[in-house]
């Protein structure tokens, strides 16, 4: 038997205590389908609603009139939801537990610490001429506050847009442009790895940048008390302002549809851009999901290993589990430090019940051996969880064994930013696993695959993975161009959510992603888009044109690799490759690094001057055999000279 045929049953002992088993599973997914409204308005009472909605879906997938609202007459407070209404049945429970870069170095925070934080801030934030719909940035370590700051946003009707804090200045800039954002929280530096990033750095050399005039505060939390600049007047030290404020703060009554973030993420083409998520819908959705799939039992000490900057950090650290009263652990550090054990270390030390991370990390550590993870015995697992990027079966396997000591069911979670939460994962007590496979849907997803004219295909089939309908927490919008959210997701294929991945579904329903059909890539479970890297490239003086596409990588999934075209008067030299990867490490962020950059005097374009992507793929992943027709091309001849030149690159 192939790794891929391999089947792990459900286990009977762990489906009998599972909120959802395989009958429950077929008859909700049933329901879902058959009556989407029924079954929304009987899981949105899981929240504290002011106004119960009594309007549920109202949705259209038409490219004409793109219009996305759920429980749209309903009013209701997230940061409510997820403190206030925890404070007479768990006020004392530990709500975060955070474990710093350093292994001697945690702490706890419980519901009842984390709501008047929260206030605290809440009150600062409005001291501060912040309000309802006004966007708040937040560019921060994997600290408490972190969280604080997206609960506060929400408490007084604020909108967060967190950028991940290992983007670059020019990245900030960008996104506080966007999202005309008045405030940026930052914190001095951040620790990773026993290293200090120079986080309130970045964001002065953002703020020079033209445009970002309309940021007028930038309030910063003393992490390490490291050296940085101050600029009076509008830099406000967090514990000055916050501590002197009240711990109550009314929250705001909101609309289910009201913003609640903006998350920046990269696209085929253009700039990032700003995906739009609301209330209601979302907050109802990552609740759901956070309990369903990971199995969620009260108690339970849950760690999702993700950073608060992506998707995942928002609504399976924050969102999802402090809307259910759990415990969720916030790790400020990586699996590597201060050795490979880390990781494991934590799940001892914190009796961690649910882990989870992404294949690129399972992949790392794999790297180094069963005895990796010899320093803990991970006997409080219950449930792995994988995201990201497809999991092959060969790391699967060792996530099951070696992690999860053969007695966990892991799930494998499909979703993207856009989606808000999972749309295609296993629950744990329902579904038999197949390693590699994100399984089957989640209730009320209505996955499909089509082919490139948009035909839908039946059965067992490979294709274009299709949303038909809506769920609650789907993107509503890019933040200010509603015109390019359609453009984007929904005229590809007409009444249709195209996610760019493409997928095969087997005989059993079962549905297998095989990675993006578009021009993103996926590095490191990190998304980017190779027409952003381009043109940080081509905006170098050496460089007349570049070319970005993804290859095969053990460990990243996917790596970048870079063809270059030198303008005249440049010659290829180690130092410039050099100079290159600088460059695009600091216009975009060192999770863009080029792995591979390839000098290439020309690059394959047809007649009309597209260039081939498809050709400079196959290159790239050395599979220089299978180039397909190449006589549409301008001049066949470049391709010779790239191969031969890939050899000695
Ligand atoms: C893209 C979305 C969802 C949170 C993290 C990434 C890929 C994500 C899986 C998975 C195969 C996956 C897809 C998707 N992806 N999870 N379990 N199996 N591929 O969010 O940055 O918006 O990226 O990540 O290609 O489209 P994102």
């Amino acid at each position: 038997m192939t790794e891929q045929q391999k089947v792990h049953p459900v286990s009977d002992d762990f489906a009998a205590k599972a909120w959802i088993d395989k009958e429950k599973y077929q008859a909700l997914y049933q329901q879902s389908l058959d009556d989407p409204e029924g079954f929304w308005a009987e899981q949105a009472k899981r929240l504290d609603w002011i106004q119960a909605p009594t309007k549920i879906k109202h949705t259209s997938f038409d490219s004409h009139n793109v219009d996305i609202r759920w429980f749209e007459d309903g009013t209701l407070n997230a940061s409510a939801n997820c403190l206030d209404r925890h404070l007479a049945t768990r006020g004392d429970q530990t709500a975060i537990i955070w474990e710093g870069d350093d292994p001697n170095e945690s702490k706890h925070v419980s519901y009842r610490e984390l709501h008047a934080q929260t206030c605290q801030l809440a009150n600062a934030l409005k001291e501060l001429g912040i309000g309802k719909g006004d966007v708040v940035t937040l560019y921060m370590p994997m600290i408490p506050e972190a969280a604080v700051a997206m609960l506060a946003c929400a408490r007084i009707g604020a909108v967060h847009s967190v950028v991940f804090g290992g983007f670059s200045p020019d990245a900030v800039a960008q996104r506080v442009i966007g999202a005309d954002s008045k405030l940026v929280i930052t914190a001095d530096e951040s620790v990773r790895g026993g290293k200090q990033v120079p986080l309130k750095d970045n964001v002065d050399a953002a703020l020079t940048r033209p445009g970002t005039e309309v940021c007028e505060k930038v309030l910063v939390v003393k992490r390490t008390g490291g050296e940085i600049e101050w600029k009076d007047g509008r830099d406000v030290w967090y514990h000055e302002l916050v501590d002197k404020q009240s711990s109550d703060c009314q929250p705001e009554e909101m609309n289910a549809e009201d913003p609640l973030f903006i998350l920046y993420t990269s696209g085929s083409t253009g700039a990032p851009k700003g995906l739009k998520h609301t209330t209601g819908g979302y907050l109802t959705y990552a609740s759901l999901t956070h309990q369903y799939v990971f199995d969620y039992q009260d108690g339970e000490v849950y760690w999702c290993t993700a950073d608060v900057g992506w998707v995942t950090g928002h609504s399976y650290i924050v969102y999802g589990p402090l809307a259910n009263g759990a415990t969720t652990l916030m790790f400020e550090g990586v699996p590597s430090y201060p050795s490979h054990g880390r990781m494991g270390e934590i799940v001892d030390k914190h009796n961690v019940a649910i882990l989870y991370t992404a294949p690129t990390a399972i992949r790392a550590l794999m790297a180094h051996g069963d005895n990796v993870m010899d320093s803990s015995k991970r006997d409080s697992l219950r449930v792995l969880g994988s995201v990201g990027e497809p999991i092959n079966p060969e790391a699967w396997e060792w996530f099951y064994r070696v992690i999860g000591n053969s007695k966990c069911p892991i799930v494998d979670t499909w979703w993207q930013t856009e989606t808000g939460g999972i749309l295609i994962s296993p629950l744990p007590g329902a579904m038999d696993l197949k390693p590699g496979s994100a399984t089957l849907p989640f209730f009320g997803v209505m996955p499909a695959l089509v082919d490139n004219e948009g035909n839908l295909l039946e059965g067992a089939a490979e294709g274009n993975l299709v949303i038909l309908d809506s769920w609650p927490g789907q993107a509503r919008s890019i933040w200010g161009n509603h015109e390019r959210f359609i453009q984007t997701y929904f005229s590809t294929y007409q009444g249709m959510y195209f996610t760019g991945d493409g997928c095969r579904r087997d005989e059993d329903g079962y549905y297998w992603i095989t990675g993006r059909v578009d021009d993103v890539l996926n590095v490191s479970g990190h998304r980017m888009g190779t027409a952003e890297i381009e043109s940080s490239l081509v905006a170098h003086e050496s460089v007349a044109e570049a070319a970005v596409v993804g290859f095969p990588h053990d460990i990243k999934g996917q790596g970048i690799y870079i063809y270059v075209t030198l303008a005249d008067g440049y010659e290829p030299s180690d130092e410039l490759k050099k100079e290159l990867t600088q460059w695009v490490r600091k216009d975009i962020g060192p999770i863009a690094s080029p792995d591979v950059i390839q000098w290439a005097p020309g690059l394959p374009k047809t007649r009309s001057g597209k260039i081939m992507r498809r050709i400079l793929r196959k290159i790239a992943a050395n599979e220089c055999d299978g180039l397909g027709d190449t006589s549409t091309l301008a001049d066949p001849s470049v391709v010779d000279e790239l191969i031969e030149n890939r050899a000695s690159r």
